[in-house]
């Protein structure tokens, strides 16, 4: 249990161990599952649960908080790593009421099977008071699912954001300036989940302007005292604006495809463009996610499987399009035995992202000087594009 001011203190888990997310999402730094306890005058709230394998750190923080009543149990979202362990409280606080909007109840009845009597439905802006402290709750969509909302604490300028804000970075110091590598824990966690919903967040961000923030506490990671430093970092992120950076995944099997990248690396480099190369068969997706958030242009390096992308570059193409990163430019380049279909492939597999599609390098076998004047050629076009935007003086 970690007290943030008089009365508000965090209840939730910390989660050294957790490696993976939604059997999907690296999770290096571990994470946390933060619940915040607010005892009002009058009333007690606990916002949002932990994943279940932790409840009982998050009862035994309600223990040593001294609490034997909740009158409401704010649910944000309804994931279960904050939603999970609600009917545990229930069944442990019986007089709690569940606080919601009536989206995020119907996914906790479907998914938790939670009673309907148990809730109680708040509209967007409504509060409720606890005794000198005031709850405001905001409907926040898609960060990063439908039902999604946040709160705010008047008296204490506190905005409890759930996962908006968040960061995968197990730590057990409560602020983000204390710890270490929360940059970059935060910009994967936007990377992961929240980069799709990039228009919906500059909206929210957009209302959040109109509200003091002395601390933004969220569900997952350090909370930030000095909000504007995330608050900015977010800015940044969901702008339309790109660097100058080529993200270069590739997979390559007898090494023609990873004669060709080497050169491409070279070319670029000579150009003056950032590249950020990754080795598919062990890269890091999350460092991958990261990297597409600013690029103006991702190429893909692959060789031919058959007649089509290797199954991980194909995998690698299938996530940057559900992601769907703020990229201008994309291509291939590869190499294949005897035919093959594979530009057509990746562009089919690609066709959510916004991209200009430039000329691909497909080599018959090792590179010949041919191809590497192909990839010269590449590197010249993504220059002179990159200059056209302006991100190349
Ligand atoms: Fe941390 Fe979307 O749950």
């Amino acid at each position: 249990m970690r007290k943030i001011k008089e009365s508000i203190f965090e209840v939730g888990a910390i989660d050294w161990d957790r490696r993976l997310f939604d059997k999907l999402i690296p999770t290096p730094d571990g994470t946390t599952y933060n619940a915040y306890l607010i005892k009002g005058s009058e009333k007690t709230a606990l916002l949002d649960t932990v994943d279940p394998p932790k409840a009982d750190v998050l009862f035994s923080n309600l223990a040593k908080a001294d609490v034997s009543r909740i009158d409401y149990l704010v649910a944000h979202h309804a994931e279960q790593d904050h939603s999970g362990t609600i009917n545990e409280v229930l069944m442990l606080y019986p007089e709690a009421k569940v606080v919601t909007n009536e989206k995020c109840k119907s996914m906790l009845m479907d998914h938790l099977e939670t009673e309907e009597d148990k809730f109680i439905v708040v509209e967007d802006s409504q509060s409720i008071s606890l005794g000198g402290k005031t709850l405001t709750f905001m409907n926040m969509p898609w960060v990063h699912w439908p039902e999604t909302m946040v709160t705010y604490l008047a008296e204490d300028k506190i905005l409890f954001s759930c996962d908006f804000f968040g960061s995968h970075l197990a730590t057990n110091q409560l602020y983000a300036e204390q710890a270490e590598n929360v940059y970059e824990s935060a910009k994967r966690y936007y990377a992961e989940i929240m980069m799709p919903f990039r228009t919906h967040i500059k909206k929210h961000l957009a209302r959040l302007a109109d509200y003091e923030i002395d601390i933004i506490a969220p569900s997952h990671g350090p909370l930030y005292d000095n909000p504007e430093y995330i608050i900015n970092a977010y800015k940044d992120w969901v702008s339309d604006d790109v660097k100058n950076e080529v993200v270069l995944p590739y997979v390559s099997m007898h090494d023609s495809t990873k004669t060709m990248v080497d050169h491409f690396v070279e070319a670029l480099t000579e150009r003056g463009i950032v590249v950020r190369q990754f080795n598919l068969a062990v890269t890091d997706l999350g460092k991958l996610a990261m990297a597409l958030v600013d690029a103006a242009t991702v190429v893909i390096g692959t060789g031919t499987v058959l007649t089509g992308a290797h199954p991980l570059a194909a995998y690698a193409c299938f996530l940057a399009n559900a992601l769907r990163p703020k990229t201008r430019f994309a291509s291939l380049i590869g190499s294949y035995g005897w035919g093959g279909k594979m530009p057509e492939q990746i562009q089919g597999l690609l066709s959510n992202m916004k991209v200009e599609f430039l000329e691909p390098v497909i080599a018959k076998g090792l590179p010949k000087q041919k191809d590497f004047a192909a990839i010269d050629e590449l590197a010249d076009k993504i220059l002179s594009k990159h200059k056209e935007i302006g991100i190349i003086k």
